[in-house]
Parts: C-alpha cells; sequence; structure tokens
C-alpha cells in the first residue's frame, strides 16, 4: 500500500504569535483526533518558523511521539555563496527540515522558476537528504486547449525524468491545476484520478511498475474538508498538499481524517 501524505502549505500567512499559536492547536490536537496513524502530516510554514515547528512537533517528554513533520516552501538552486536572500539545502537540513515543495506553480508564475531549476532543486534536496514535495500542473488556458497532458508532462520530463531511480523513488509528486488553486473551484474527483492515473503511467513508462506502484501522488488545488473525501478515496490520489484549508486547525486536522477507514 503507499503512503498517506497531508501537506499543510501556509505560503506567507501568519505572523509568529499567529504562528506558534496554530502549531501548538495542531500538535495537541493531532495527538488526540488523528484517527488513522498511518496518515503523514507535514507543515510547510515560511522559513522563519521552522525552527519553532520543530519545537513543537513532538512530545516534549517522548521525541518519537511526533505529531507533524516539518517542511518549506522552496529552496535555493545553489549550494552556498552570495545569493541574497536564498536558504540552501543543507541550511534546511541543519534546521532538521525533513520536506520541501518544489516547482509551485506560484514560484513558476511569479518568480519565473524553470523546469531546469526545478532540476537543479530536486538535485540540491536530495544530496541532503530532504524529501522533494515536486508540484506540477496546468493553467486554465492550457485545460481549455486541451494541453494539460502535454504541459504536465514536459515539467515531468525535464524538471524531474533525469533522476537515476533511486532517487525518483525517494519523491512525492503534488498535481496542482492552477485554475484550482486559491479559487474555490476544486477539480471534480474524475478529473484528479484521470491527471493522476496519467502522472503514474507516465512515471511507469520512464521507471518501470515497483516505482510508479510506490510513489505518492497528492492533489492540491482547493482542497478542503468537504471535498477531501471523495478525492482521497480514488485510486492514484495518495492525498494532499493543502494551501488555504491548512491555515485553520479544524479544516486541516479534518482533512488529515478524510482516508477511507
Ligand atoms: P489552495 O488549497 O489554497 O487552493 O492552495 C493549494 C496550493 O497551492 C497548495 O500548495
Amino acid at each position: 500500500m503507499r503512503r498517506k501524505i497531508v501537506a499543510g502549505n501556509w505560503k506567507m500567512n501568519k505572523t509568529f504569535q499567529e504562528a506558534e499559536d496554530l502549531l501548538d492547536e495542531l500538535a495537541g490536537r493531532l495527538n488526540e483526533e488523528q484517527e488513522d496513524q498511518d496518515v503523514e502530516v507535514i507543515v510547510c510554514p515560511p522559513y522563519l518558523y521552522v525552527e519553532m515547528a520543530h519545537d513543537l512537533c513532538s512530545d516534549e517528554d517522548d521525541a518519537t511521539q511526533v505529531y507533524y513533520s516539518v517542511g518549506v516552501q522552496d529552496v535555493s538552486e545553489h549550494d552556498k555563496g552570495a545569493h541574497t536572500g536564498e536558504v540552501s539545502a543543507a541550511m534546511l537540513s541543519s534546521m532538521d527540515v525533513e520536506y520541501c515543495i518544489v516547482g509551485h506553480s506560484e514560484r513558476r508564475r511569479y518568480f519565473g522558476e524553470t523546469d531546469a531549476q526545478v532540476a537543479r532543486k530536486v538535485e540540491q534536496l536530495l544530496q541532503n537528504e530532504i524529501t522533494p514535495i515536486v508540484c506540477c500542473g496546468e493553467q486554465a488556458e492550457d485545460r481549455e486547449a486541451g494541453k494539460q497532458f502535454e504541459v504536465i508532462g514536459r515539467q515531468l520530463k525535464e524538471g524531474l525524468f533525469n533522476l537515476k531511480p533511486l532517487d525518483f523513488s525517494r519523491l512525492i509528486i503534488a498535481y496542482e491545476p492552477v485554475w484550482a488553486i486559491g479559487t474555490g473551484k476544486t477539480a471534480t474527483p474524475e478529473q484528479a484520478q484521470e491527471i493522476h492515473a496519467w502522472i503514474r503511467n507516465q512515471i511507469q513508462e520512464q521507471y518501470g511498475k515497483e516505482i510508479a506502484r510506490v510513489i505518492p501522488i497528492l492533489y492540491g488545488g482547493s482542497c478542503n474538508a468537504k471535498t477531501a473525501k471523495d478525492l482521497f478515496a480514488q485510486p492514484d490520489i495518495d492525498g494532499g498538499l493543502i494551501g488555504g484549508a491548512s491555515l485553520n486547525a479544524d479544516d486541516f486536522i479534518a482533512i488529515v481524517n478524510s482516508f477511507d477507514k
């Protein structure tokens, strides 16, 4: 069986105090209310709150009791040096960060991140033992023109298919249709399943059946407490990458508890 994962992408939200309140509430309530302990919960706050997130992620007296894992939202494609404002994978690793989102559509769209940069970021992360959560997805106009497979196929091929099989098998993929992000327009479970199955098939063609079988593929894009259950019930959807609904403990925990029992 594949891993079940729910990751919260906080984006650029929460002041220090708000972040502490939410992390504290999440830790306490995940401890008590998470129904299926096999679901991996990942929280990706802004960099500034990584240390605090790490301090609050497990039981004070028993560090093996982990409520959520800590991730971040981006990483530099460079290893170190004169790159003002950037944060390297080695720095993240030294702060015990375990996961990092790469190639989010907002980075691609507003910061011009290319597939080649995604490939370099993934490489940096893997070298530093951090699991990349790599985003792909089409814009509304791509879908209207029937080009969703072409766009996602290119993102996979140019961003990821240069990896050796063992490295590729360490990834998490997130399908995030850009037209569904922050719009309240969730893809239907059928639309999402169609793309997830297609992505898995592309992985199978490139890396074989076994790797395709184990890679988690998450859905992101207005996934919320109401829509998560039907999405997660699809055979190729292994969980969610959650934006807006990860900013509220009630919604986020409801999503974590949305897998079929
Ligand atoms: P929303 O859940 O707010 O649509 O954002 C999705 C997303 O971009 C997660 O990375």
